[in-house]
């Protein structure tokens, strides 16, 4: 955009390009405004916040078509002077409020000075987030009441803002009007409000009121609410940036460790659901707490919560029973996203006036957390065809290109997070997370967290000492199963053999199956770790649900392989993508087409939460993911049975056997299991 008036001097503005000529006396901020660059302030241009502040340029810009004279903005003004006397001004920046301009010249808004700056993510893989968060900061200067002219308080705040901010309207809950006017008095009329604005037809409201100018920060909470855990992000809303996490495990545990068992105790008891729906808003209110002494902040600094979850979940923290969840068709309160006040989720551990949103739901079975996946990792705007697994206790699957995107959700179970597991735990200090079994000797070596070294180093012991070696957790089970495979310990079916069948000792009779030792600490009274029959059938049956389900996308999709698998979620990260796929867990595909999106479902939410575009966008996604439900489909009872070999019963993994040599064994029990070994390799022969 190009404001004509020649003659006037030209302002250019980098990095945006935008360009303009003003009047001599302009300041940048009004010139920056005019031509929509993003330039930030909250003192609305008084030379209080130092929010704008820029960096001129000066020399031949050829590029550009000017010179920039020395003289080509106003001298330091003595609001520039005092505030970097006080608090320093970095060489060669001016605030773009009180710089004028003078003649041609180009500016730069570095990344601090702009609303809109990107936030570069840790995780290198995927998008950085684009600050547009919901609540802002604005300095306002309000009339003083005045017997002729009887108005409120709040109503001469709202004529302040509308004049010095351009904002139409405002409204102000209670415990903000309750403050409103000795806050006033004290600030001697000049305040600084937290203005909050959704990006739907919200109007504005005021969510805080601060005395004179406000230079405190404000926070929002990112959440991922899971079945498991509930994990937080206490996020600054000017920057992005991450002051502190804290995860809990989810109290509604103990009403049933699944969606459908939770669903179940609120159908059979009265009451039930809002026994849940208590225990886990008093978590929530008790990680806020947390997270706010962590961070060192004031619990009211929390002025946003943004929520993920899954469907089950959701009607849960909104206080609604789900019964209807847990039954054809599934069907939903509400799927869309919801905007609301944290006192109505009795969220009291935070600001009073604190805001809520809760991104939308796919479907009765696909929740907000898939619609956050899908929001971080955006399968829309892939040109190859991506499948996104997002494993916990229900794996959210996702698959599509920027032609069409489906979903479903498939109830995998604990298995995958160490539970159910006879020597299984969670991810912590101590557990077995990587496990390497020698083919030729059937020799284990291992890795527990919290130590680098494998268990056939020589320092392993030394170095173990502290936390032991107490069980395995989920990266470690399918690590051990996938291994018990390729050592030709265990056979397709998943049926391991006996110390004869297999040749080690290691190879224990548990009633009429057979256990792996892993790990045997009996001597020093320590635990036996073994992977028995039942972790086997355990992991199979998870991994089956994992794999019927991309099946079924992709019998829906029309396709029979896919371009690249991206693992998501916490325990994502931690998966081998060899060891998934001996397992039959993904579909085949090139090793280097296997990656870790870590937990795109935290990272959703804190998207969420720093941007209201982003909230649109995925609204707008939702709105076009096509959504498969796995319940009711025949052909996922037929894909679960073909996907329990391992890795697969019919579909070929070309890629696998290229990597990995998979041995042809079989320990039938009913037939003996050498001479089911026989009878297969003789059948092999025969071709049958
Ligand atoms: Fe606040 Fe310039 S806009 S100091």
């Amino acid at each position: 955009m190009t404001f004509s008036r020649p003659g006037d001097p030209l302002v250019i503005f980098t990095p945006s390009g935008k360009r303009g000529h003003f009047p001599v006396g302009t300041p940048i901020l009004t010139a920056a405004r005019q031509l929509g660059v993003d330039l930030d302030s909250v003192c609305g241009g008084r030379g209080i916040c130092s929010k704008c502040q820029i960096t001129p340029s000066y020399g031949a810009f050829p590029k550009h078509g000017v010179t920039v004279e020395a003289d080509a903005l106003s001298e330091w003004n003595a609001v520039e002077e005092r505030y970097d006397r006080i608090r320093g001004l970095k060489e060669g920046r001016r605030l773009g409020c009180q710089a004028t301009v003078q003649g041609d010249v180009v500016i730069d808004v570095p990344s601090e000075s702009q609303v809109h700056r990107q936030v570069v993510r840790k995780e290198a893989s995927t998008r950085p987030i684009v600050m547009d968060p919901a609540t802002h900061l604005h300095y306002v200067e309000v009339a003083e009441p005045d017997m002729h002219e009887p108005s409120g308080d709040l109503e001469r705040l709202a004529d302040a803002l509308r004049a010095q901010w351009s904002i139409p309207s405002v409204t102000a809950p209670l415990s903000v009007l309750r403050k409103l006017q000795p806050t006033l008095r004290k600030g001697e009329w000049k305040v600084t409000v937290a203005l909050h604005k959704g990006h739907r037809d919200e109007g504005f409201r005021i969510l805080d009121i601060y005395p004179g100018f406000h230079e405190g920060r404000i926070y929002g909470l990112a959440i991922d609410l899971g079945s498991t855990t509930i994990a937080a992000h206490l996020t600054d809303l000017r920057n992005g940036s991450v002051l502190a996490s804290a995860g809990a495990m989810n109290p509604q545990i103990r009403f049933g460790e699944d969606l459908m068992s939770r669903v179940s105790y609120a159908m059979m008891n009265p009451g039930g659901d809002v026994e849940m729906t208590r225990a886990v808003r008093a978590a929530i209110n008790a990680l806020a707490e947390d997270l706010a002494k962590q961070g060192d902040i004031s619990p009211s600094q929390i002025l946003e919560v943004v929520f993920v979850c899954n469907p089950v979940m959701h009607h849960l923290l909104l206080g609604i029973d789900p019964v209807e969840l847990g039954q054809a068709p599934f069907a939903l309160a509400t799927s869309n996203s919801l905007s609301l006040d944290a006192a109505e989720l009795d969220l009291g551990a935070m600001n009073p006036a604190a805001r809520v949103f809760v991104l939308p739901c796919i479907a009765g079975h696909v929740g907000a957390d898939a619609a956050a996946v899908a929001l971080a990792e955006e399968p829309d705007k892939s040109p190859d065809l991506v499948l996104i697994v997002d494993v916990g206790t229900n794996a959210e699957i996702l698959l599509g290109n920027t032609t069409r995107v489906l979903a479903c959700s498939s109830p995998t179970g604990p298995a995958f997070e160490g539970a159910q597991i006879s020597s299984g735990q969670r991810a912590a200090p101590g557990a077995i997370e990587r496990v390497e079994i020698d083919p030729a000797t059937k020799e284990p070596r291992f890795k527990v967290i919290g130590c680098d070294l494998w268990s056939d180093d020589p320092d392993f012991d030394a170095a173990t000492a502290g936390t032991g070696i107490s069980g395995i957790c989920g990266s470690g089970i399918i690590e051990a199963v996938a291994e018990l495979r390729l050592a030709g310990l265990m056979d397709a079916k998943g049926l391991m053999g006996s110390a004869e069948q297999t040749g080690t000792a290691r190879m224990i009779p548990q009633g009429r199956t057979h256990s792996y030792v892993l790990h045997d600490g009996t001597a020093d009274g320590g635990p036996l770790i073994t992977v028995t029959q039942g972790d086997i059938r355990a992991i199979q049956l998870a991994k089956s649900a994992l794999y019927a389900g991309a099946r079924l996308l992709m019998d829906e999709m029309g396709v029979d392989k896919v371009d690249r698998v991206v693992l998501a979620g916490a325990f994502g990260a931690h998966i081998s993508p060899k060891h998934a796929m001996v397992l039959g867990m993904i579909p085949d595909v090139p090793l280097d087409k296997v990656t870790s999106a870590g937990n795109a479902a935290g990272t959703g939410a804190r998207i969420a939460l720093c941007s209201v575009a982003a909230r649109a966008q995925i609204e707008a996604t939702v709105r076009q993911i096509h959504k498969v439900e796995t319940a009711i489909e025949p052909r996922f009872q037929e894909h679960f049975v073909a996907a329990n070999a391992v890795p697969h019963a019919t579909d070929p993994f070309p890629n696998l056997n290229a990597l990995v040599h998979l041995p042809q064994v079989s320990f039938n029990t009913q037939s003996g299991g050498g001479e089911g070994g026989r009878r297969r390799r003789a059948s092999e022969r025969a071709g049958t």
